[in-house]
């Protein structure tokens, strides 16, 4: 199983670029911007990795965030990750990034953005690995402040595929930004929106409501049959996460994934990292988790690897290629 996992292309279509920061880089690149963190050593920093649920882990995570201060800060953060992808034989990326943690502290948004881009373009010129990078609002803020950001991002918005929607769930539903996602729509992004990870089912339905072109988590959809249904019918692709699921209490152990409930009902599940410097695994180690917490067969495998190219935003063509590849990889 492990061999057919690490054989098979596979894209990661959930990953926020500031939870891939590990605590080596993110030591290095503190100190090298003379930024004070409250841990002394990189082994006191990983010990602080224990979260009871999604807001521990973001406290955790904006406080890393503000290590990041320069344009080549953003390029190394990319570039590591797009090293630990060509590990995982990851051939694609659709990857999220949050502005508003860094502008909200100072940082320039062409900075972030450069940054990022640039260490994009090198990984695609370094491993051959394809990209799409999704601007994500913070949906703790508000709405207004989502426009602010949109403003801001106006002369980039040829370098995006999409927007998303993250941070703390609860009480911040996804028709909070039921203007600003229509906005985006009619600028020619497409919609991205976490749901159903800590939030209600309900939440899930106001994604859909809102036209969101894919789910990410959506967990709690699995609550409501109904739901489970429309979400089959409209084909959308859920990005599941399985190590950030245990990690932050979301399931209590991995064979309560949802993952395997979402393949039996038909749904276009994909496995992701999330935050992986956060959580404990790049890609192959959430496959490697969530099949054996699950018993998954290697059917099921390859049919994940194919999900996570018919379920991101490539071309049609270029996803029946990417099909192709993953049926290849499988004979081996
Ligand atoms: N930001 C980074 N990771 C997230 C997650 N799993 N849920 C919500 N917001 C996030
Ligand atoms: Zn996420």
């Amino acid at each position: 199983m492990k061999d057919l996992i690490a054989r098979l292309p596979k894209a990661e279509l959930h990953l926020h670029i500031e939870g891939s920061f590990e605590p080596g880089l993110l030591f290095e690149i503190a100190r090298r911007n003379r930024v004070a963190l409250p841990y002394d050593t990189i082994e006191e920093l990983r010990n602080a990795y224990k979260f009871l649920n999604l807001q521990e882990f973001l406290d955790i995570y904006y406080q890393g965030m503000k290590a990041l201060l320069e344009e080549e800060d953003y390029f190394d953060l990319t570039r590591a990750y797009l090293d630990r992808c060509a590990a995982d034989n990851v051939t694609h990326v659709e990857i999220f990034f949050d502005p508003q943690g860094h502008t909200g502290r100072g940082v320039p948004f062409e900075v972030v953005v450069k940054g990022i881009l640039a260490g994009l373009e090198d990984g695609e010129r370094r491993h051959g690995i394809t990209w799409r990078l999704i601007m994500s609002f913070l949906r703790h803020l508000s709405e207004e402040d989502g426009f602010a950001t949109l403003k801001e991002a106006e002369p980039w918005l040829d370098r995006f595929t999409g927007v998303g929607l993250d941070s703390s769930e609860s009480g911040n539903p996804p028709m909070k930004f039921a203007r600003l996602f229509a906005r985006c729509r009619a600028m020619g992004l497409l919609l991205c929106c976490h749901a159903g990870e800590e939030g209600p089912p309900d939440y899930v339905r106001e994604a859909l409501e809102i036209g969101i072109d894919r789910i990410d988590h959506g967990n709690r959809a699995l609550e409501d049959p109904e739901l489970v249904r429309e979400i089959v019918r409209r084909g959308l692709t859920l990005t599941v996460c399985p190590l950030s699921n245990t990690a932050l209490g979301v399931i209590e152990r991995m064979a309560e994934s949802p993952v395997g409930r979402m393949l039996e009902a038909g749904l276009s599940v994909t496995v992701n990292s999330d935050d992986p410097a956060y959580f404990g695994g790049y890609m192959n180690a959430n496959f490697e988790a969530v099949a054996a917490g699950l018993g998954l067969s290697e059917g099921d495998i390859v049919q994940l690897a194919r999900n996570s190219f018919t379920g991101s935003f490539l071309p049609e063509a270029e996803k029946a290629r990417r099909c192709a590849a993953v049926e290849a990889a499988r004979m081996g």
